[in-house]
């Protein structure tokens, strides 16, 4: 798992190759950064922002619903384009992994090629780590400088978390093709007002391209609208594994649920964009 993967990452304090030491990664300077017993490596120093991590318990509601299979299809065009657009070479890298659910779906297209997984939230880090035998899991803050070697990633998926188009360029191979996933403006618009979500934000489109910027040129976009059929207990490990989970009292929450007719008729919908590298100007 790590033996595989550290020939792609550095030392995020001086940048220098790592190891695999015994139970850590380590550079040639002695700096280290142990491997949790659930198999991920920490690699955050100093004072991490978790804020924006997810809880265990969004991780756990996340895990519940994508084990039931409701987004396969996302993680099936996620991965047929990831193995279309992949040059060859070089590793693949999740941002914001989560549970490791479509990083996991993407190795499976691409026999032999190591991935790494970063998320700032342990909780989810110790899916990741089991989501594949060839992920390599890394707790990092994807705001910071990515501990990933200059040129390193054939393929980079970002989906429905932070981006940097700075660093996201850097680790990108010249040759190599990023791919962005976020919801579409109506993605379960049908509980939107009936639980009190948030709804989400139509400038979506324009966010992704500014996030990614002059650095990327689009390749390719592709819209998904599954509808589903839900069950309660379904709703409500979709809402806890999302934004709202933090915005909305459970109790209140609970009594809405139980309140829609079963099976509960909900779209899912999904924007997928790819990007190729520019060049440096
Ligand atoms: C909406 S979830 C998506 C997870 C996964 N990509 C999926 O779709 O199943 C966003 C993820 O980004 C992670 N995250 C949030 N802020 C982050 C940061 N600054 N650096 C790294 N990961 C972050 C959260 O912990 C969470 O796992
Ligand atoms: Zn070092």
């Amino acid at each position: 798992m790590f033996a595989d993967v550290v020939p792609y990452l550095r030392c995020p304090i001086c940048a220098d190759d790592l190891a695999v030491a015994e139970k850590a990664l380590r550079c040639p300077a002695g700096h280290a950064f142990d491997i949790a017993r659930q198999g991920y490596a920490n690699l955050l120093t100093g004072k991490a922002h978790l804020g924006t991590a997810d809880t265990p318990e969004m991780v756990a509601a996340r895990a519940d619903f994508l084990g039931g299979g409701h987004f396969a299809p996302l993680a099936e065009l996620v991965a047929e384009r990831a193995a279309a657009l992949d040059p060859g070479e070089g590793c693949v890298l999740d941002a914001g992994a989560g549970t490791g659910h479509y990083l996991a779906a993407v190795l499976d297209r691409l026999p032999g090629r190591p991935g790494v997984a970063l998320d700032i939230s342990k909780h989810a880090l110790r899916r990741a780590a089991r989501a594949h035998p060839r992920i390599g899991a890394l707790a990092w803050d994807v705001w910071r400088p990515l501990p990933v070697r200059t040129g390193a990633v054939a393929v980079l998926i970002d989906v429905f978390a932070p981006r940097s188009g700075t660093e996201f360029h850097r680790v990108l191979r010249p040759d190599g093709a990023l791919i962005v996933v976020t919801p579409a403006p109506y993605h379960l618009g049908e509980l939107i007002e009936r639980l009190g979500l948030l709804s989400v934000d139509e400038r979506k489109a324009d966010r992704v391209a500014d996030s990614v910027g002059e650095r990327f040129a689009p390749t390719g976009a592709w819209s998904l609208d599954l509808p589903l059929s839900l069950t309660h207990a379904d709703v409500a490990s979709l809402v806890a594994m999302g934004p709202s989970a933090r915005h909305t009292e459970p109790g209140i929450l609970r009594e809405r649920i139980a309140a829609l007719a079963e099976p509960v008729k909900v779209t899912a919908a999904f924007e997928v964009r790819a990007f190729d590298v520019r060049p440096e100007s």
